[in-house]
């Protein structure tokens, strides 16, 4: 089975009846929103759903999964979403997929936020693109800016020839950094440039991975220190 499908599954079976669920963005999170609409309609469960974007919005539709905005819940119980890389502390980077600014509003306040990934996103320390949200106005001073606190590079996002545009109407630039020393410290300087939305360090209330290959999955806890 596929690394990306077998991690998608456990995280579905670790929800709960009754549970109002964040649904992750990306190919791996599909396979978890599916095997969640799967056990939902088998074990006749009664689940909420809150998105981490539109193509997740739409995919869990229609699957038959009841969906409701997230300014609507009261509070969500369980998270699972996929990374772009994972370090020992379970620092994150996310937002490949476009999606970082809802991931990490969903994400961060869940009660139980499971990360679901093939092990080859694992590191010992975060490196690499990190996407950052930015008004599309300030996308040319946010990459100067970027470069200044030690990108290598910083571009915007562009697909087919335009602007990538996000499900918020906003710009993706790609911040490339060599080994991030302090994840926590470059999440909070990134999100100080003016015009940035949020960027896809993520370094809070992740404190479970599900990891994967071909062969099975494991679990992976935070390491301190
Ligand atoms: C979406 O914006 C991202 O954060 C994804 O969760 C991340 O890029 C991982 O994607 P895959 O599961 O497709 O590898």
């Amino acid at each position: 089975m596929d690394a990306k499908q077998r991690v998608g599954e456990a995280a579905a079976k670790l929800v709960g009846d009754g549970q109002c669920v964040g649904l992750g963005t990306g190919s791996t999170a599909k396979y978890f929103i599916e095997a969640l609409a799967h056990r939902e309609k088998e074990e006749k469960l009664l689940l909420t759903c809150v998105s981490t974007s539109n193509a997740s919005e739409a995919l869990a539709k229609s699957l038959g999964l009841k969906t409701v905005p997230f300014a609507r819940v009261q509070g969500i119980d369980f998270a699972a979403d996929g990374a772009d890389k994972i370090d020992l502390q379970l620092n994150l980077i996310k937002g490949m997929g476009g999606a970082l600014v809802r991931e990490k509003i969903i994400d961060y306040r869940a009660k139980e936020f499971v990360v679901i990934a093939d092990e080859g996103k694992l590191c010992k320390r975060l490196f690499g693109v990190v996407p950052v949200e930015v008004i599309p106005m300030a996308a040319n001073a946010a990459c100067k800016e970027l470069l200044g606190i030690g990108a290598q590079e910083a571009l915007v996002r562009m697909q087919e020839g335009r602007e990538f545009v996000t499900d918020n109407s906003n710009w993706i630039v790609h911040a490339r950094f060599r080994e991030i020393k302090n994840p926590k410290k470059l999440e909070m300087e990134i999100n100080e440039i003016a015009g940035v939305v949020d960027n896809g360090i993520f370094t809070k209330n992740a404190k479970m991975a599900i990891v994967g290959n071909e062969n099975g999955a494991r679990v992976i806890k935070p390491v301190r220190g």
